[in-house]
Parts: C-alpha cells; structure tokens; sequence
C-alpha cells in the first residue's frame, strides 16, 4: 500500500513513535490525522506538518473514552471523507515493578489504553473501510507480547491480548478488504520507552522506527518485528524457551528493581525542604 494520497490516521501522534510516524507518512504524501489527548501538541505538530508542505489535521481522542472515539471519528470522516489506515500507537508503559507490589486498578488502566483503546478505535473505523472495500489496521504490540518479562506483566500480557486480537481479527477481515498488521518497535527512545531503565537492548531513535513503519506498511506485512535482535530473541524463545525466559527475567528484574531506586529518589527529592526562599 502506498502511502501517498491516503487518508491515515494516528493515535497517540503527539509524541514518540506516533509523531514521527506521522511526520513520515506525510513526507510520504499521506493525509495523515494526529490524534490524542493534548491538543497544544497536536495543533502545534500538525502546523509544522502543514508548513513543511505535507497535509496534516489535529483531532482530539482519549483512546479510553466511547465518546471521545466516537467524535473524532466522525469529525474525521466529516472533513476528509473516508480512513484508509488507523495506527492504535496509543499507549504508555508504565512504571516497572513487580505485579504483587501493583494493584488492580494498574492492570486495568493498561489494558484500557492498549487491548480496549485499540478494539474501541478499530470498532469506530471499521465500518467506514468495510463502506469503503479497503482499509488498513495497524496495531501497535511490542516484542515482549511474545517473549515476556518480569517487572512488567500487565503491559506484556496487554501487548499479548493486541497480538492475539489483531490475528483473529484479521482472519474474519480476509476477503473483505481490510488488511490487519501487526507493528512491533524495538526499545525506543521516547517518554515511555525512556521509563523502562533496560540494560542490554540497543535503544532505536523514534525517526528510525516509523521508517520500519511505512516500510511494513509499503509492503503490506501481515507482522513485523523492528529491529535485528528482537528478531533473534524470537527465534531464540522458539528454539530454547529456557534460555529465552532466563535472559528475559535477568534483564528485568534488574530493570524493575532500577526502576524502584529511581522512584525512591524521587520520593526522596520530593521530601527534601526546598532550599529555595
Ligand atoms: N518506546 C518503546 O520502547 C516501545 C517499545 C515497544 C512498543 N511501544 C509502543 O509504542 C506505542 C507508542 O509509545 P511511545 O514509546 O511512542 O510512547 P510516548 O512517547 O509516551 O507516546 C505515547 C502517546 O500515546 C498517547 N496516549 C496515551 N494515552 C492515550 C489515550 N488515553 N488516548 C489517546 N492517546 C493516548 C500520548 O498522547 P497524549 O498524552 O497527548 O494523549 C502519546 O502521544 C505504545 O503503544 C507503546 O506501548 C513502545
């Protein structure tokens, strides 16, 4: 699928991989829609989009709200007459900790930006693509939905859930022309990538990883996993599950545990008197 001339929106585009993958397909010639919470930075992102001579508009989306989705899916069908890919990107990754030191309310908060967010924008757009004959949906997961790791089991049994709906999905799609793909990115540097303190995993630019993008989307993957040695610890976990586990829980629980110092000094910071008069 070509990008250019298509109507693409992306969730989550106000920052990280969202934005530069926006700000890519539209170098590529897309008409793409940034969407998220805060629209200071979507307005302000979809401006530079626009000066620099892409085609670029701003619609506000909390991926956790029926009402919210549901606006903005109108309001872009309104003003650019047809969706031919949606990128579910929205997400965050939380803070790494053990799951017994979590609660509830965490696990659920995960899967309702990640498993429901995506299901709740898919649900939206669907039956413009399905009018249409054509679409594309493209589901954000991330390496650990296969291979797992300790200090971080909502957001991996999340990214599990988006594989598992996206490949199912995509078999009651086939015939009827909408495409479902699923796009891994390596650990990559962003807000929520730079909240994972990983020891081990080269850490990828958000510019590189929406190039992989438009790439898998160029070429129509059913899956891709960014990034060499993400592809190596698949094989390896199909191969020498074992192997693949202990290197998994090596990288984090010493990541979790990173992780805890990190908010500790924090808690610390936050408690010592200010020394400003
Ligand atoms: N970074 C990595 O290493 C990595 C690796 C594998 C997978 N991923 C996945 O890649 C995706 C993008 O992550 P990122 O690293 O680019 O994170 P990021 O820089 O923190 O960006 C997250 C984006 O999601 C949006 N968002 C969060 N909650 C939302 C909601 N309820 N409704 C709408 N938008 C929402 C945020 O915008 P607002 O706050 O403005 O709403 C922001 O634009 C996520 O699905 C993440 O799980 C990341």
């Amino acid at each position: 699928m070509e990008p250019k001339g298509k109507v693409i929106v992306v969730t989550g585009a106000s920052s990280g991989i969202g934005l530069a993958s926006a700000r890519a397909l539209a170098r590529e010639g897309a008409r793409v829609v940034l969407a998220a919470r805060s629209m200071a930075a979507l307005s302000r992102e979809s401006d530079r989009i626009v000066r620099e001579g892409g085609s670029a508009v701003a619609v506000e989306m909390d991926v956790t709200s029926d009402a919210s989705v549901g606006a903005a899916v109108a309001s872009i069908l309104e003003r650019l007459g047809r969706i031919d890919v949606v990128i579910n990107n929205a997400g965050n990754g939380g803070r790494l900790s053990l799951w017994e030191s979590t609660d509830g309310a965490f696990t659920r908060a995960m899967f309702d930006v990640h498993v429901f967010g995506m299901e709740r924008v898919t649900r939206a757009v669907l039956p413009a693509m399905l009018a249409q004959g054509s679409g594309t949906v493209v589901n954000i997961a991330s390496t650990v939905a296969w291979v797992p790791m300790p200090s971080a089991a909502a957001y991996c049994a999340a990214k599990a859930a988006v594989v598992a709906f996206s490949e199912s999905l995509r078999g009651e799609l086939e015939g009827r022309g909408v495409r479902v793909t699923v796009f891994a990115p390596p650990h990559t540097s962003t807000a929520a990538g730079d909240d994972w303190p990983l020891e081990g995993p080269q850490v990828f630019a958000p510019e590189w990883v929406a190039e992989q993008l438009v790439e898998t989307l160029r070429r129509d993957r059913r899956s891709f996993l960014a990034g060499a040695s993400n592809r190596s610890l698949l094989v390896l976990q199909r191969i020498a599950p074992g192997l693949a586990s202990r290197i998994m829980k090596d990288i984090g629980l010493r990541a979790g545990a990173k992780s805890a110092g990190r908010m500790r000094g924090a808690d610390e910071a936050a408690m010592r008197p200010s020394t400003r008069p």
